[in-house]
């Protein structure tokens, strides 16, 4: 055996990773220097990365977590005695901790560790809506829902005989809430609207939605998943009683998630899987489940991706939210100004309240060769339905393409996009 050098071996207390400064005035290159993806060339052009609302990149301090934790702290959670299983333990329910003070729920026990918002989603459908829907009920959603939050309600509603009602919306991708009023009554027993559209970028009055529906006792689920990107949540304030959001969408690697709920409506749901972890004792007669939020996390969790999440959580909190929010306003105000100016371009999705996102077409060419020219001046946007075929169907398009940003974008990228979507007609008309 090979003796081993003491001096070169690391202990914990070196293991901090760097920390970004507090961000005074928004200083816009000083934040792209965060996040060491901006800074290379695609197709010989600077990268310009405008499909955030798909996934959002990874700060430098997010990665440096990712890897402490893979270099020196990986090991299974919860069931082991040892020093790294601790470790891997603390961090893990630490980042919960984090969890929990960002999105202001009252206890950990509402924050579940999810893959994203589509699980989330499944994991209510299944726990909740299973058990507590039945032959003849309503189940609300709305026109502008990712398919993750229409699919799996459709799925619940075939499965029970209950019926999926939709609130409709406008050509601007406003919902209409009279129509909502019309459709809510005592068969009402759920409801799960998106915050944000991620078609269009329409922000929705869920606290008016929220309230009404409460009116009838309908419980409500809230994806958050384009709002957390961009806004703070708080889930007291708003009072829904579950919330979902992806990691990958917040500066947080893939396969991160949380899922809230009321601690109340948790303990009495089913579990979603089943297995290790999530059980109190297990005989072949009767297994008992765990308490929350273990109940909801069976097998090993994302440990990595959940620890990245906290290190996401506390880089919007160092950086400031806020100023980030004031910052992108006027980003995707200036880009879509830019781009309605351009003679053939229409924006599709012209709420008054905006988030994120400006989905547009060009007339006679389809948004696939959009973005495909837009790839090879090493511009990155979405093309297609972005799961939102309804949303696609209403508006009378058959797809668009879609620039989404965030506090890193600049005003010179939405000038390189709209000067590459003027090259774009050039080569068609
Ligand atoms: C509004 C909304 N909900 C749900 C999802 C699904 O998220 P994920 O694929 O991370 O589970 C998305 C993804 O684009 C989304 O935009």
């Amino acid at each position: 055996m090979s003796a081993v050098d003491h001096k070169k071996l690391i202990t914990p207390e070196q293991l901090v990773p760097i920390r970004p400064k507090p961000v005074e005035v928004w200083d816009v290159e000083r934040i792209r220097k965060h996040f060491p993806v901006l800074s290379q060339m695609v197709n010989g052009k600077p990268l310009v990365y405008l499909d955030n609302a798909a996934s959002s990149q990874v700060p430098q301090m997010v990665i440096e977590r990712g890897m402490q934790y893979l270099k020196y702290e990986h090991s299974n959670i919860h069931r082991g005695v040892h020093y790294l299983s601790m470790k891997a333990t603390n961090a893990y329910e630490g980042a919960r901790e984090k969890v929990k003070r960002f999105i202001n729920a009252r206890d950990v026990k509402e924050c579940i560790f999810v893959r994203g918002a589509t699980e989330g989603i499944n994991l209510v459908m299944h726990g909740y809506g299973r058990k507590f829907i039945n032959a003849g009920d309503e189940i609300i959603i709305s026109a502008m829902e990712h398919h993750a939050n229409i699919v799996p309600w459709q799925i619940l509603c075939e499965e029970k005989q209950a019926r999926l009602r939709v609130i409709p919306m406008n050509d601007a991708g406003e919902l209409l809430l009279d129509e909502y009023d019309a459709l809510l009554n005592e068969k009402t027993k759920f409801l799960a609207v998106t915050h944000v559209s991620n078609a269009l970028g329409t922000v929705n009055p869920v606290r008016e939605i929220i309230d009404r529906a409460h009116k009838y006792g309908v419980p409500v689920l809230i994806d958050v998943a384009q709002w957390a990107p961009h806004m703070a949540i708080d889930v007291q304030d708003l009072d829904a009683d579950f919330y979902v959001l992806s990691g990958h969408k917040m500066f947080a690697p893939t396969g991160s998630g949380i899922l809230y709920g009321k601690q109340h409506l948790l303990e009495k749901m089913n579990p979603f899987q089943s297995g290790g972890d999530m059980i109190k004792s297990v005989t072949f007669e009767k297994t008992t489940y765990a308490d929350l939020p273990n109940k909801f996390e069976a097998g090993t969790p994302a440990i990595a991706s959940q620890i990245g999440l906290g290190a996401a959580i506390d880089y919007l909190n160092i950086i400031g939210r806020e100023k980030a929010a004031e910052y992108e306003h006027e980003l995707l105000e200036y880009a879509t100004a830019r781009l309605s100016a351009i003679e053939g371009v229409r924006i599709v999705g012209t709420a008054r309240e905006k988030l994120g996102v400006l989905s547009f077409v060009i007339e006679d060419i389809h948004p696939h060769d959009i973005g495909t020219i837009l790839d090879q001046q090493g511009i990155a946007v979405r093309a297609g339905h972005h799961c939102a075929q309804p949303v696609m169907k209403r508006l009378n398009v058959p797809a668009t393409a879609r620039a989404s940003c965030s506090f890193y974008n600049t005003k010179q990228e939405a000038d390189a996009l709209s000067e590459a979507i003027e090259k774009v007609i050039e080569v068609f008309v």
